[in-house]
């Protein structure tokens, strides 16, 4: 057991644990230089064959050999395990100045908002919501509605059919059938609103879209007249415009409806109209099989592109149909 031996073993250790750069290389030295093999180690286990003087002296030189050594790999495990602790702590952190990554929340299109809208504003006032299919039987889209077969509503221009042409269906060009099956299905009183997708052969531009969105309303009772309609659409109106907002009906001509009316809004200081009214024509009762002697009733429809554009001062249709969020945000969420 030759001391300058034991100190080598123990400036070896050294050197080794200090060149160390990080724990996992620490540990590849620390058995190297205490493990089982390690030289000390070995030595160690030569001290039982020795005399008892022998022992005693060696076995001071390889006791104070480890605790040099295990002095040693502490302070490098120490000085090691601070280095990973500050480079965990640098390559964990949290940035919180960065710019949040923001996630879109979904919301509905504001023609459905609108929908809703007058559908609870009806449905609090006893109201049902009926919704019919949006490829029609010709029948119901026009002739049960008293729309003849001459009428300019009829021609290829303003409908889509759908092929076979024979097979008499088309795309609806209004939520008025709806009254129709409406009638057709239920006994009166009937109180109820159709809102839904319509559809006509125009071109897209700021005031027409191919597609758009009706509402209808249909009253069948005893006695109803047309004030009980001009009531409805003055509540309605005011409902979607505002307290201020006044309504007149213009004379004109639907032939579902006699009589028949524009019903005109004054917003924003001018006159706008908004949609059609008028008394349910007694041929269509008649044709629903309702008793023209005991019932009477109103109807009315309008556009919901046309009701939104107005209240939003909205300009072009595009930006309804075109489904950017940046314009439909602006409505809410709607949810
Ligand atoms: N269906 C008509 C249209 O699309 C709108 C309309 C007018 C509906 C008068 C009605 C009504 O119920 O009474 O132009």
């Amino acid at each position: 057991m030759n001391p300058a031996d034991i100190s080598s073993w123990i400036s070896d250790a050294q050197k080794a644990f200090s060149a160390a750069s990080d724990l996992d290389q620490l540990k590849i030295a620390r058995l190297a230089h205490t493990g089982d093999k390690a030289p000390i180690s070995l030595a160690s286990r030569t001290l039982g064959s020795l005399s008892p003087d022998e022992k005693a002296s060696a076995g001071k030189l390889i006791g104070d050999a480890k605790s040099e050594i295990a002095q040693a790999l502490a302070a490098a495990t120490e000085k090691l395990e601070a280095e990973r602790d500050a480079k965990v702590l640098l390559e964990e952190v949290v940035d919180i100045t960065l710019p949040v990554q923001r996630s879109h929340r979904g919301g509905l299109h504001p023609i459905s908002i609108i929908k809703n809208e007058i559908s609870d504003f009806f449905i609090e006032q006893g109201f049902a919501v009926e919704e019919g299919p949006e490829l029609e039987s010709g029948w119901l889209n026009f002739d049960a509605l008293n729309i003849p077969a001459d009428h300019p509503a009829r021609t290829m221009q303003d409908t889509f059919f759908i092929e076979p042409l024979d097979s008499g269906v088309v795309l609806r060009t209004h939520t008025s059938p709806v009254q129709i099956r409406t009638m057709l299905t239920q006994e009166p009183p009937i109180y109820v609103i159709c809102p839904g997708r319509t559809f006509r052969a125009d071109e897209l531009d700021a005031t027409h879209s191919p597609v758009f969105h009706q509402v209808e309303g249909l009253v069948i009772d005893k006695g109803i007249t047309m004030a009980h309609l001009k009531g409805t659409l003055d509540n309605f109106a005011r409902h979607m415009f505002g307290p201020d907002v006044t309504t007149r009906l213009r004379p004109s001509f639907f032939p579902f409806t006699e009589p028949s009316a524009e019903v005109d809004i004054f917003f924003n200081g001018r006159w706008i109209e908004w949609g059609g009214c008028g008394m349910v024509n007694p041929k269509v009762l008649a044709t629903c099989g309702i008793d023209t002697d005991v019932y009477s009733g109103f109807a009315f429809g309008m556009g919901l592109e046309r009701t939104l554009m107005v209240r939003h001062g909205i300009t072009d249709m595009h930006d309804i149909v075109e489904g950017d969020l940046r314009f439909t945000r602006q409505f809410g969420v709607g949810l």
